[in-house]
């Protein structure tokens, strides 16, 4: 089964500006595929459509065999409960223990306000929080405050949180633009881990291309809106590179940058 389907997708801002122009492309459940493109080519525009965040003004998506349909918000929350989402930024709840953040994630599933569904929180959903905590290496901070992590830890938590979800699709919108680069390698090594065990569906956008040809299996290239290549990483070269960025490379958008709208709002369902 193809686990993301997307048809046609057109997607203009203020009936002018035109971010997404006519993309398509479909993935097979368990691919694993990285999102390429020059700051302002589309990625994140295409993420948000992908999950209802943002309408297409043509076009559409499926995913899991379901139309994507912001109209439609009950059907959507269903399909979102089994996408994972990842961003450059966390998404931490600050000034709550990890085991909090981490129990937030199955959120989706439950009927309590975030305030009082810790208290709330059934036997088996705690045992399976430390599950998720356990799996990232991190189960010994369960009690530690979110905001007393360094950035690593506190992406893997995220991912921990994303796990409670039992998703079937992850979407990882610049997971370690924030991070050195031995923090970047265990979160890429724990994504594409996780993912290969369970048979997730895995999406990401990446700047490093090293970094795109190790973890992926296969590239979808964004350049002003269109998809400019749909291959096999391997194919990846210097002149690509150019073709694609010009001559000065993928450039990586600036570490203070705000979290974008879908994050936001994901940290509010
Ligand atoms: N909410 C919005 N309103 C108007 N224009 C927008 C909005 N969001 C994005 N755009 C525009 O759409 C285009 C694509 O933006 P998008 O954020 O999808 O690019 P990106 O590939 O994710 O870039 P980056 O690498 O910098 O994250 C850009 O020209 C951007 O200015
Ligand atoms: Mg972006």
């Amino acid at each position: 089964m193809n686990a993301i389907e997307v048809n046609k997708v057109r997607k203009v801002y203020n009936q002018r500006d035109v971010a997404l122009d006519g993309v398509s492309f479909t993935i097979k459940e368990g691919e694993s595929v990285v999102i390429l493109g020059h700051n302002g080519s589309g990625k994140s525009t295409l993420f948000r459509t992908l999950t209802g965040f943002e309408e297409p003004t043509e076009g559409s998506v499926t995913l899991l065999g379901r139309e994507v349909d912001p109209g439609k918000r009950r059907h959507l929350r269903e399909t979102r409960k089994k996408v994972g989402m990842v961003f450059q930024a966390f998404g931490l709840v600050d000034n709550v223990s990890v085991f909090q953040n981490v129990l937030f994630g199955a959120l989706g599933q439950v009927k309590f306000a975030p305030a009082t569904y810790s208290l709330f929180a059934s036997e088996a959903l705690r045992t399976r929080a430390m599950e998720c905590l356990d799996r990232v290496g991190l189960a010994h901070l369960s009690e530690r405050r979110a905001d007393r992590l360094s950035g690593g830890q506190k992406q893997r938590i995220a991912i921990a949180r994303m796990l409670m979800q039992d998703p079937e699709i992850i979407l990882a919108d610049e997971p370690i633009a924030s991070l050195d680069p031995k923090a970047g390698r265990e979160v890429m090594d724990l994504l594409a881990d996780i993912a290969a065990e369970r048979n997730i569906t895995l999406l990401m956008i990446l700047h490093q291309i090293p970094i795109a040809k190790k973890y992926a299996d296969r590239f979808i290239a964004l350049k002003n809106g269109e998809v400019f290549a749909d291959n096999n990483v391997s194919v990846i070269d210097e002149d690509f590179e150019t073709a694609l960025f010009g001559s000065e490379g993928p450039k990586d958008p600036p570490a203070d940058e705000k979290p974008g709208s879908m994050e936001q709002e994901a940290k509010s369902l």
